[in-house]
């Protein structure tokens, strides 16, 4: 039986998780590395639950459900968890260190799910001496928005830890699909990452401008975002490091993050978190028109 649910990260995914973990009524607590930066994602969840609150789509108050999270810097709160999310940042030696440290914190039994985008979940597990209790939930972002969650097993994952997720998933209203090979990106990011790459290279070459791609991948394909919006929001560095990892993996051009992507992330135009990215926004978040691009 799962009640308390440890959420490493109070970033944009770990805030998101988090909140719809507390609206279904789960015990959460949320570790960061910083007051201040649990506070900033704090903030987030709350508007987000006023919201869901305001137009009814969730039971009970904001005060009931942000009552359910708790919040932390120290990570040996996780030693009464029954299972871990995990949502740092995407950095491999990161997640290891961090899934090492969990694994002699947390009881033997819970279950370890990583949120990485990109990197392949086996050399993440390798950490930890619950490699059948070990698998990837890749959420979407905005994550109280978006329907759904990849499961990703490993070669050790067991069938048990997947239904377990799976009915964890059902209970936040999120609909499930299996990736039954852990491969660098697993299936969705492996679908939609070469056509993110090639719209970064025809922008490059002055084929078209980011605000025409976003237009007509709204418009054509129905997409609630073009690449580049979706870019802005994800954050350029989480995205540049996930499109890398999948690289790296498979030497595969068609995954190799352009030129102009990169010049973006060392500047640190790094999307609607630090006002510019593809786009530039005022204070409020409202976008106020494309960004200039790197030579
Ligand atoms: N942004 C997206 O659209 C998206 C979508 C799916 C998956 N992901 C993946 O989710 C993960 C988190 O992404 P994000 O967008 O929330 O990033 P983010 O930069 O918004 O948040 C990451 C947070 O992790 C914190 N952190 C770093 N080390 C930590 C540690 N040891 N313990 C606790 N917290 C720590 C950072 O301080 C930061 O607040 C990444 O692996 C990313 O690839 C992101």
């Amino acid at each position: 039986m799962i009640n308390k649910i440890f959420v490493a990260g109070a970033g944009l995914m770990g805030g998101g998780i988090a909140q719809v973990c507390a609206q279904a009524g789960y015990e959460v607590t949320i570790r960061d590395l910083t007051e201040e930066l649990i506070e900033k994602g704090l903030r987030s969840v709350r508007w987000s639950v006023g919201k869901f609150v305001e137009k009814g789509k969730v039971q009970g108050t904001v005060d009931e459900i942000m009552g359910r999270i708790t919040v932390t810097t120290d990570l040996s709160a996780a030693a009464s968890a029954d299972f871990v999310f995990e949502a740092v940042v995407e950095d491999l030696k990161i997640k290891r260190q961090l899934f090492a440290e969990l694994d002699s914190i947390c009881p033997p039994y819970a279950v370890f799910a990583s949120n990485t985008s990109a990197i392949p979940i086996t050399k993440i597990a390798e950490v930890t001496g619950r490699k059948a209790q070990f698998l990837g939930a890749h959420f979407f972002s905005p994550v109280p928005m978006m329907r759904i969650v990849e499961l990703i097993r490993t070669s050790e994952t067991s069938e048990e830890t997947i239904i377990l997720v799976e009915e964890i998933c059902q209970s936040l209203e999120k609909e499930t699909i299996r990736v039954n090979r852990d491969v660098a990106g697993f299936a969705l990011n492996r679908i939609n990452y070469p056509s993110s790459v090639e719209a970064i290279r025809l922008i490059e070459a002055g084929v078209v401008s980011v605000e025409d791609v976003d237009k007509g991948m709204r418009l054509g394909f129905g997409r609630p975002m073009g690449p580049f919006e979706t870019s802005d929001m994800a954050g350029l560095d989480v995205a540049y490091n996930a499109y890398r990892a999948v690289y790296e993996d498979t030497g595969d051009e068609k995954f190799r993050p352009p030129e102009i992507f990169r010049k973006k992330v060392e500047r640190g135009e790094l999307g609607r978190k630090t006002g510019i990215g593809w786009y530039r926004y005022d204070e409020n978040g409202k976008k106020l028109g494309p960004a200039d691009l790197p030579e």
